[in-house]
């Protein structure tokens, strides 16, 4: 029996979240797998009602859960952040769930977002999950220096006392401190080479920006050398800005990029962009030893919430990485075929490719399938 704690969250997240849960019903009865759900109602209404984001007894009843399955969360009655970083990365980093594996692939039957017909987009992201612009430091100097005395103005915010002297409104300052740990560097490179290794690809290609931020990436990418000869797996180093050139250009070339936090964000939602759109891309906020988290790359989408108009694959596929990571791969591979089977028959499809298939009906023609499939 596998506890799964479920957080719908805001916008189109209940949606698509709905989807997902259904077919994971069906594939458990056909499977004979026994999957329990208990749903969390964070986010949003929660909050304006509550004014709780994430409390401290919920956060204990999810430890006692074998994974947990989030919607998205954020809202624009809500500052940017207050659910975001209080409840998504809180949960990433409370469990430490330092992989954030999204897997890129462009299925049958989706229109590709590049010119000509260029299939072959299948490349696997690890992207570091609890480190870089991610670790929360930072602030905001208003008092204390002027702009030409860097010693008082770093003392001013190591200590945010006041010296004495009245700051114009062009000297506030904010910043905002990026980390990388040798530690953290290891552990998330050791599981992108060893997932290298397991799926027989031959090329891990490093992200960074070593030629500037020289002294977070020039750490990380000597854990990439020693992980890529621990490992025995070829690799490479490329800055993020061309790596945004190539991921355009020549997509087939990559098939395991591992990166720091943020570029691995960005370059994500372009990956999404080759995989047909935000709507296909699954992930997984993975602590190997722990409570893992799966949820779409995309987030709650207000523009389109509550219309039926989301396209819930993502959820469903994040769904199958979530079975495959709680150790039923049979379960999980049934569901991504059932998608396969589903978007290449090319009848239903959201209107984010140009169909007119509804949120639901979408769920429906994979349950269909998986149900079809099972008799
Ligand atoms: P978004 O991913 O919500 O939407 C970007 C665009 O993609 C929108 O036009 C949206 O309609 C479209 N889109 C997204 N998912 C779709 C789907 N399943 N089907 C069809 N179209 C889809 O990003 P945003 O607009 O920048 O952010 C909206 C809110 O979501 C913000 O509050 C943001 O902080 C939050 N967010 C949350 C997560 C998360 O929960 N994991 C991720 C990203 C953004
Ligand atoms: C994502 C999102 C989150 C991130 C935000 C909402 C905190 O963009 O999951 O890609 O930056 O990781
Ligand atoms: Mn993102």
């Amino acid at each position: 029996m596998s506890k799964i704690a479920v957080i719908p969250g805001d916008g189109i997240g209940p949606e698509v979240t709905r989807e997902a849960l259904r077919v994971l019903d069906e594939v458990a009865r056909g499977d004979s797998i026994s999957l329990e759900f208990e749903e969390f109602p964070l986010g949003a209404a929660h909050y304006l009602e509550t004014e709780e984001v994430l409390p401290d007894e919920t956060l204990e009843r999810l430890e006692e859960k074998d994974a947990v399955l989030l919607g998205a969360l954020g809202d624009p009655r809500v500052k940017p952040g207050v659910l975001e970083k209080g409840i998504l990365l809180r949960l990433r980093f409370h469990f430490d769930q330092f992989v954030n594996l999204r897997p890129v692939k462009l299925y049958d039957g989706i229109p590709s977002a590049l010119s000509g017909d260029r299939r072959g987009v299948n490349m696997w992201f690890v992207r570091e999950n609890t480190e870089d612009f991610y670790v929360g430091l930072g602030g905001r100097v208003t008092r204390g220096a002027s702009r030409s005395d860097l010693v008082l103005k770093r003392k001013a915010y190591e200590a945010k006392f006041d010296i004495g002297i009245d700051l114009k409104d062009e000297e506030e300052m904010a910043y905002q401190i990026g980390v990388i740990t040798r530690g953290g560097a290891r552990r998330v490179l050791d599981y992108a080479f060893g997932l290298a290794k397991s799926k027989d690809l031959d090329l891990v290609t490093s992200v960074d920006k070593a030629n500037v931020l020289t002294e977070m990436y020039g750490l990380w990418r000597e854990e990439v050398a020693e992980a890529s000869a621990r490992h025995g797996v070829p690799s490479e180093f490329q800055y993020v800005d061309a790596v945004a050139l190539h991921m355009i250009r020549n997509p087939e070339r990559f098939k395991l990029l591992v990166t720091p936090n943020l570029f691995g964000d960005i370059l994500t939602d372009l990956g999404a962009a080759l995989q047909g759109g935000l709507g296909f891309a699954p992930s997984g906020n993975i602590n190997p030893d722990g409570v893992s988290m799966f949820e779409p790359v995309h987030g709650s989408a207000p523009d389109i919430a509550g219309l039926g108009l989301a396209n819930p694959v993502g959820a469903i596929l994040s769904s199958a990485l979530m079975l495959d990571t709680l150790g039923h791969s049979d379960a999980a591979a049934k569901v991504e075929e059932a998608v396969q089977d589903v978007l290449r028959d090319g009848e239903h499809g959201t209107p984010d490719i140009g169909g007119t298939t509804s949120t639901s009906k979408m769920g429906d023609a994979v349950v269909e399938r998986l149900a079809g499939t099972s008799r």
